[in-house]
């Protein structure tokens, strides 16, 4: 039976749920705007509009210093010292006509001098609280040091491991990402700006970033309009709820119209459809290359194309200080708009309280960096974005008694700039950062003979600029003999010892900007080195220190316990060895589907049905070498105890449409310890308007439990998650329909029940 489609536009009620919330303070700031915008000249308000690198990556950028005596700068971009901060905004207010405050930004992406683990990571904790916890730390140590703009969150859905960017993001799942997206914000700018804790966030790269082709950085996305509202946008509305104040435009080409000189999404999406208040920032030098795009005719046609499409501050192209005043005397733009580009930007700096206080204080600063109260925060967030693969026969935990001997291989056993990533700041000190290594062997603290052998060397065949950069050497290649020698010792000393912990994976620049790789397969020699050590018979834990899913698929019925580690911060090496002696049960969930080798590549769990789907009628999309299924589902993650999920209600099996449905069900830490297990919600909806995903997270909670504590979750499905955006009818539908439900513990829930909506 088939209730009939109703297919509703939701229009006025999506609308009315649009507009940005006014963050506090709101109208007040806006009024000082205009007052300023009275007294300046046009060229002055032109000048806002332009952030200045204070490193030289564009070559023939101004000196910071130059620029902002001229009123050429709005704000500068890669500057971290206090010292070098107050220098430059003291040019600011003290040369220029008007004293307007600078706003000082950079890319503050997992910590700030406490690093934590990486975003991707941070997402498989699914906890809202450690997220916004963790970037409130970063954003107080970037704030004492006179940083008042992050470049994050990254909102971009990537289901495309090879695109190295993904580690920077939530993984896969517009309703993960939502999440994800409102406790980054929340943690970057609080609810007050002028306090000296929180900074600007700025949400990007609006939109498609994430679907570059073939996974390479950069290249063009190609992403059909449901797809966009239904998967790309949700996280970056969610960061507009939040009251994010900034966005940033992406670099690539989205449907033939580069994301900088997009009016779809900056002027239809953003303001007039989600009314944001904020202001939007270009990617650096994105619009100078639209130029190189093939999209604008010439610098002055990208200054034109992606001011009137909606960017407000041009990131480090110089394209507005050259062109904008020519463009408005031509009559091209008029001042009017250049003032409304303007207001927000000025906002901004009201709402930080930056004239009342633009310098930071430099001796405050010292305290407040890198302090040590961050380190248990850190150590935590490494122990609970730590997914557990695999633990066949309860290898783990291991036993600090039992364990006399224990060797740590691999390239990534005492890596420290390993165990963090790209986006770990300009002067990254790594010496503070915590190995496997070093974790074990302070958990042990001699009760045990640690030792430790590299094995293998990885490194990439093409450095990218980042690198020179941030000055990084690549190590020296060994020589065959070496090589040789290494691989040897390392599987000797798995021979003589009691437990191997093998630490394989990613170096910190393998993943992030500048870093996609063709394939999933661990670099180097790696795997080989696994195997080698697995021969010897004796028991392995792996250990994954890296960015995005590898090709562990051999591992995954050869090794008994896989951890997924992640690249995890100053304190991971701890972490990691508070998880493998039991001192912390993990309980991270997978944010992404886990591919069993990059042919499988895209693979997410919330795909469409095909007309043959794989176990029907003997027809399938299957490839004739490979299961359909992943290695891993999306959600998946083990504990050290066990959880049993029943008991699946829902109150309301008949409900009208637009009223919510009401769903619960029981929990159980039916094992012998304490753990948190994540309660997930997945909807299907089986006709409507549109085909609609096989699965959809529509609910999740995290839950901790005592050995034998059971409770009870629920979850309201309304409008918000049951509606989606159709391409047949181009607008927000709620369908009368019959729905699945299955909740459980990963993607692949088999607890069901179902619902009908009314028309
Ligand atoms: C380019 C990156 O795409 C962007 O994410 C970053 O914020 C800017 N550079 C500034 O560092």
């Amino acid at each position: 039976m088939k209730y009939f489609v109703a297919g509703i536009a939701l229009m006025a009620a999506s609308l009315a749920f649009m507009a940005q919330a006014q963050p506090a303070g709101r109208p007040n700031v806006t009024a000082k705007a205009d007052a300023l915008l009275g007294r300046m000249t046009l060229e002055e308000k032109i000048g806002q509009l332009a952030q200045i690198g204070g490193i030289a990556f564009v070559p023939g950028s101004p000196k910071p210093e130059d620029a902002i005596r001229k009123g050429q700068a709005g704000s500068i971009l890669w500057i971290s010292k206090p010292g070098d901060i107050n220098r430059l905004q003291k040019v600011a207010m003290e040369e220029t006509r008007l004293h307007i405050p600078l706003i000082f930004g950079l890319d503050v992406i997992h910590g700030f001098k406490t690093l934590f683990p990486m975003p991707l990571a941070l997402a498989a904790s699914w906890d809202a609280s450690l997220i916004e916890r963790v970037h409130g730390v970063a954003a107080k140590e970037a704030r004492a040091s006179g940083i008042t703009w992050t470049f994050a969150p990254m909102l971009d859905i990537a289901r495309d491991p090879r695109w190295g960017r993904m580690i920077e993001g939530a993984g896969e799942d517009p309703f993960l990402g939502a999440m994800v997206a409102r406790a980054q914000v929340r943690g970057f700018q609080g609810n007050d700006l002028t306090s000296q804790d929180h900074i600007l966030a700025c949400a990007k790269h609006f939109a498609g970033y994430g679907a570059a082709d073939g996974g390479r950085d950069y290249d063009s996305s190609y992403i059909s309009d449901s797809e966009l509202w239904n998967v790309y946008f949700p996280p970056f509305k969610a960061a507009l709820d939040a009251g994010v104040s900034t966005f940033m435009s992406a670099y690539m080409d989205l449907n033939d119209v580069p994301a900088t000189g997009n009016s779809f999404l900056l002027q239809d999406v953003l303001r007039k459809t989600w009314k944001f208040q904020g202001f939007v920032v270009s990617d650096a030098n994105s619009i100078g290359d639209l130029v190189t795009h093939g999209f604008a005719r010439d610098r002055k046609d990208a200054a034109f194309r992606a001011f009137t499409a909606g960017v407000n501050m041009d990131m480090a192209s110089g394209t507005y200080n050259e062109n904008l005043l020519a463009l408005v005397k031509a009559g091209r733009i008029t001042e009017a708009q250049v003032e409304q580009a303007v207001r927000p930007i000025l906002a901004a700096k009201y709402q930080l309280g930056l004239f009342d206080h633009p310098y930071v204080d430099e001796e405050r600063s010292k305290a407040v960096v890198g302090a040590a109260e961050y380190r248990p925060i850190a150590r935590e967030a490494a122990q609970r974005t730590a997914v557990l693969l695999r633990n066949e026969g309860g290898l783990l935990p291991l036993s600090k008694d039992a364990v006399k001997s224990i060797a740590v291989i691999g390239p990534l056993a005492d890596a420290k700039r390993d165990m963090l990533t790209m986006w770990s700041g300009f002067d990254v000190d790594a010496s503070t950062t915590v190995t496997v290594l070093e974790g074990i062997r302070t958990k042990l603290g001699g009760s045990a003979r640690v030792e430790s052998a590299a094995g293998v060397q990885i490194a990439k065949q093409f450095r990218s600029m980042f690198e020179d950069l941030f000055g990084m050497k690549s190590a020296e290649p060994w020589t065959e003999a070496q090589a040789r020698q290494e691989f040897s010792k390392a599987v000797d000393l798995a021979k003589r010892s009691d437990v191997v912990v093998l630490a394989l994976g990613e170096g910190a620049m393998m993943s992030g900007e500048l870093a996609s790789q063709s394939s999933l397969e661990m670099p180097g020699r790696q795997q080989e080195l696994m195997e080698a050590v697995a021969a010897t018979g004796k028991p392995v834990v792996l250990v994954l220190v890296n960015g995005r899913p590898l090709n562990i698929t051999w591992a995954s019925t050869h090794i008994p316990a896989i951890l997924e580690a992640w690249h995890s911060g100053n304190e991971g090496g701890n972490a990691i060895a508070d998880i493998l002696f039991g001192d912390a049960n993990p309980g991270g969930k997978l944010p992404i589907t886990w591919p069993r080798n990059a042919g499988q590549i895209p693979i997410y769990y919330a795909h469409n049905t095909t007309h043959q789907p794989e176990g029907g009628r003997g027809f399938s999309s299957r490839y004739w070498d490979q299961s359909g299924a992943p290695l891993y589902p999306f959600g998946h993650g083990l504990s050290y105890t066990k959880f049993a999920v029943s008991n699946l209600k829902i109150a309301n099996t008949q409900v009208k449409l637009g009223t919510p449905v009401e769903v619960s069900v029981d929990i159980e830490n039916t094992g012998a310890r304490a753990g948190t297990e994540v309660v997930q919600l997945y909807i299907h909806q089986r006709a409507g308007g549109a085909s609609r995903p096989v699965r959809e997270l529509k609910g999740f909670e995290k839950v901790g439990l005592k050995a034998g504590e059971k409770k009870t979750v629920r979850f309201s499905l309304g409008k918000a998650e049951l509606s989606y955006w159709s391409s047949a009818s181009k607008g927000w539908v709620l369908d009368a329909e019959n729905f699945d439900v299955w909740v459980g513990q990963d993607a692949s829930a088999s607890l069901h029940a179902e619902f009908i909506v009314q028309p």
